[in-house]
This record gives structure tokens, sequence and C-alpha cells, in this order.
């Protein structure tokens, strides 16, 4: 059975994290390539999937994802010179798409182009490398030279989709992860500021090749404030002074790009709106631990997504727990708008959750 990892925002809202505490016996990486980034486990993932920390996790990256090879060689080298066994565990998909140096290219010179109306894209060649894939000019593995290369450096080339559906029916336990956030899908998102791929539990399904009936719980992940790295819109964004105060403490900077992430209040009608369309079974909400320390009152929206708002604030918890009078009044406040809290985030490692 397989289990999805879905951001709720703009992406950043801890996945990574969220996965390294998971158990499974397969971590697929589902869409996306080099322009998402994760912190796990104290180290950086971007390509790779989390799942690094647990030896015995066998690691996907499938038919749904775009690759940069030669970027992924370089991670899977640094990775394993800090000590984790990548190699013969990481399985690519032969049919993923290849991002050239011309993708990387154009995506700069697009970027350029655009002056002031600029995505802010993370210049890693995303969006030309899906438009060369549904224009049916791409370039999969498995007809590039990349793939003797990736197997000559301990990559397993296989149709993945196969293996998980075998693994599904031993009763293997999945976790397929979402990248970046589901304000950044190509339909969904806040076009054209989104990224090129389904950011959503739909999406990851096609991207596998998994069947819904081998779907169990939709695990959406959201942060008790909200992060933005780059343009479009975001509601209620916070005073720069409050900005800093969050940014400084969560260390709320891009870990593809190292930019200053933009901060707003925890959007209710934004999560209401992804847990519908998404179907969350429950949240994970993170970084509780981050308003508290920079001592920051907590607000939320509660208006619709698409209508006019005003953020309210909300009863500082004084601990991170399920203990908490004033934590658990916020967790039953979200609950409507999303699912059952059933994790709370409370520092940056992978033991730092506490469970309902
Ligand atoms: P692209 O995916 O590089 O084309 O960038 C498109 C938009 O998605 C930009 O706003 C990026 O900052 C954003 N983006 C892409 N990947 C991530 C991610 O993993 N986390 C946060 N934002 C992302
Ligand atoms: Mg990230």
């Amino acid at each position: 059975m397989a289990d999805v990892v879905l951001g709720m925002q703009w992406g950043d809202e801890g996945k990574g994290k969220v996965i390294s505490a998971l158990p499974s016996d397969w971590v697929v990486r589902v869409n996306g390539g080099p322009n998402a980034g994760h912190t796990v486990d104290g180290t950086k993932v971007h390509q790779v999937p989390p799942g690094i920390a647990r030896p015995e996790t066998k690691l996907v990256i499938s038919a749904g994802s775009v690759v940069d090879p030669a970027k992924l060689v370089v991670e899977i080298d640094r990775l394993e010179a800090e000590g984790y066994q990548i190699k013969h565990r990481l399985f690519v998909d032969v049919r993923a798409h290849v991002i050239s140096e011309w993708h990387i290219r154009e995506d700069r010179i697009r970027e350029t182009s655009r002056g002031d109306k600029a995505i802010g894209t993370t210049l890693t060649g995303n969006g030309p490398v899906h438009a060369e894939k549904y224009l049916r000019t791409g370039k999969q593995i498995q007809d590039s030279d990349w793939e003797t290369v990736l197997q000559d450096e301990g990559i397993l080339l296989a149709r993945t989709d196969e293996l998980l559906r075998s693994a599904s029916n031993a009763d293997e336990k999945i976790v397929l992860m979402v990248a970046h956030g589901a304000m950044l899908d190509i339909d969904y998102g806040t076009y054209p500021y989104v990224t090129s791929s389904h950011v959503s539990v739909n999406g990851a399904l096609a991207a596998a090749g998994l069947s819904p009936w081998s779907l169990q719980r939709v695990i959406g992940v959201a942060k008790v404030y909200t992060t933005r790295v780059a343009p479009g819109l975001m509601r209620g964004e916070v005073s720069e002074e409050i900005a800093e105060k969050i940014r400084e403490v969560g260390n709320e900077y891009g870990t593809t790009t190292g930019r200053p992430r933009r901060i707003g209040w925890l959007d209710l009608g934004q999560l209401h709106d992804v847990a519908q369309r998404n179907g969350v079974t429950e949240l994970y909400l993170t970084k509780a631990d981050v308003l508290l320390a920079a001592g920051v009152q907590p607000h939320v929206i509660r208006a619709a997504w698409g209508e006019s708002y005003v953020p309210e604030p909300v009863p500082s918890w004084q601990e991170v727990s399920f203990n908490d009078a004033n934590m658990r009044r916020f967790v039953s406040m979200l609950r409507p708008y999303s699912a059952m809290v059933t994790a709370l985030g409370t520092g940056p490692d992978p033991q730092d959750i506490v469970r309902r």
C-alpha cells in the first residue's frame, strides 16, 4: 500500500523531515527534478528522495520525474562521502526525461526576457524540459547517452512502476513524495507563478504508475505559517519586521537557491482548497516551535480561498504539545479546514516530532 506525502503550501513545509520519520520500504520521488530541495537528517537532498537515513529503504525516481544526470551523480557522490549508501539502492525509471545544458540555458533566457514578470524559477531547466516532454521532442533516459554512465555509477535503471506494483502486492510500504507544494501545481496553483508539473495526489499516482486502489493515507504537511520563495499571490504576508524574526529562527532560506523566503500567516482557506482537491486524510503541522521561539503570536486566515480576508490572532501555545490547552484549541480549529492533526513538528531533527 502507498501513502502520499503532499505539501499544502508553496513547498518547504518540512516533507523531507516527515518522510524520514515514517516507516517505509520504498520512498518515491514522483515529480519535478533538481528544482526541489529537502533538508533531511541535517543534509540536503535535491534529486535523491528523502529516506536516505534508513539504509533498508529503497529509493525511486519515477517516470514522471525529470532528471539532471550530471547533478545526480555529483549529489550521490556527496551523500556517499557523508556516509549514506545510495548506490545500488536508488532506482531511476528509464522513461524519466533528461534535463540538458540547453534546458538550463533556456530557463535563464526566458526568465531574463520576462523582466519584472519573471517567475522566479530555480533556473534548473525545469520548465523547458517539461515543455519538450509535452512537445514530444524530449529525451528519456533510455534513449540518451546517460544510460550507461548512470549504470556505471551504480544507479539502478528500471521500469519502476512494475517494481512498485509488486511491492504493493507483497504488502510492502510505499511512500510517495510529491515535490514542491500544492499551490505550485501547474493547473490549480497561482499560474503562471507555478512549477511545470502536477503537485497533487492524483498526479503522484499517475507519475508513479500506481492505481488509486493502492492508496492508503494522504498526509498533508503544512507549516503553522506560510512561506513562498518567489513572486506570486500569497495572502496575509507579514511585515518585514515579523518576517525577519521568523526567518532567522526558522531558517527560512531556499534549500536550492538560498533566497530568503517570504512569510505569511497560516491560510486556512488555502488549506481547505488543497485538502478537498487531494483527499487529505491527516495533517502534519510543522515548525510549531518557530513562532514560540521567535516570540510571534500566531494568526490565521479563515476566509475561503479567493475571497477577501482579515488575518485573526489566535492564542499562543506555551509548549509544542497536544497537552497544551491553546495548542489543542488550535488543532481543533484546523480540523474542519483540512483533517485531523496527527503530528506536530517540534524542531529540525527527524525525531523532533510528537504524535497525537
Ligand atoms: P521551477 O520549478 O524552477 O520552474 O520554478 C517555478 C516556481 O516554483 C518558482 O516560484 C520556484 O521558486 C518554485 N519552486 C520550485 N520548486 C520548489 C521547491 O521545492 N520549494 C519551493 N518552491 C519551489
Ligand atoms: Mg525545499
